[in-house]
């Protein structure tokens, strides 16, 4: 799988054109993880929650259980496969209050101003400063912001290592800040908190932005 040294997103569209169809069949493993961070989201119905490269609304189902009918989900996807595939759930489900942006996290004209913000599995985006920053500037005072997704393991176990590393290509561009993804969000925002999981393959990231 190829990856260049920043994020490209020419080439997400084009990995993302081949992956969408059966994106969902191949990442089922990675449902419980999603479960876990929108967990620490800790959102409230009539909330209004950004999926930041939703891909094919993987997390819709659980946001949409808690945020209710009057709350709103606002997912942003640069990839027209993976983004139809999130707009046939939404119908399928009625789910009225999903808006979709078709674009690039960076360039995104959002509309709202949001109570919180999900990254999931979207590295590429996690080593962009303008998409992190457009993010940001469209969310509340002491929004919620997590983050969850692959990263490398140590070393030390060099088969989990290589194995992490090698799914994680095929699914960025980018595999540079793989070893500690949520860096530049822990530049931004004070207090982020890290955790590990499948060891050290996988990481969850919670923080708030300042009151
Ligand atoms: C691994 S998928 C994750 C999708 C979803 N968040 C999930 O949990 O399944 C990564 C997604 O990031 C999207 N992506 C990559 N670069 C992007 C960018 N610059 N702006 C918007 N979306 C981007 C891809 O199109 C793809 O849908």
């Amino acid at each position: 799988m190829s990856t260049s040294a920043q994020p490209d997103r020419e080439l997400a569209v084009a990995k993302y054109r081949g992956e969408a169809s059966a994106y969902d069949r191949r990442t089922r493993v990675i449902d419980r993880y999603r479960r876990q961070t929108i967990k620490r989201l800790t959102l409230a119905p009539g909330e209004t929650v950004i999926d930041v490269a939703c891909g094919t609304g993987a997390s819709f189902e659980v946001l949409e259980r808690q945020i209710g009918s009057q709350g709103r989900l606002i997912g942003i996807d640069v990839s027209p496969e993976m983004l139809a595939l999130a707009r046939e759930r939404a119908k399928c489900h009625h789910w009225d209050n999903v808006t979709l942006i078709a674009a690039s996290v960076d360039e995104a004209q959002l509309d709202a101003q949001a109570d919180a913000a999900l990254f999931s599995f979207t590295h590429d985006v996690l080593q962009s400063p303008a998409a992190i920053d457009n993010v940001l500037a469209h969310l509340v005072p002491g929004a919620r912001l997590v983050a969850v997704g692959g990263k490398s393991p140590s070393r030390w176990i060099l088969p989990v290592h290589l194995v992490a590393r090698r799914i994680g290509a095929r699914y960025t561009t980018t595999l540079t800040g793989y070893d500690r993804p949520w860096q530049q969000l822990a530049s931004r925002l004070d207090g982020l908190t890290v955790e590990q999981r499948a060891l050290g393959a996988v990481y969850l990231a919670s923080a708030r932005t300042p009151s």
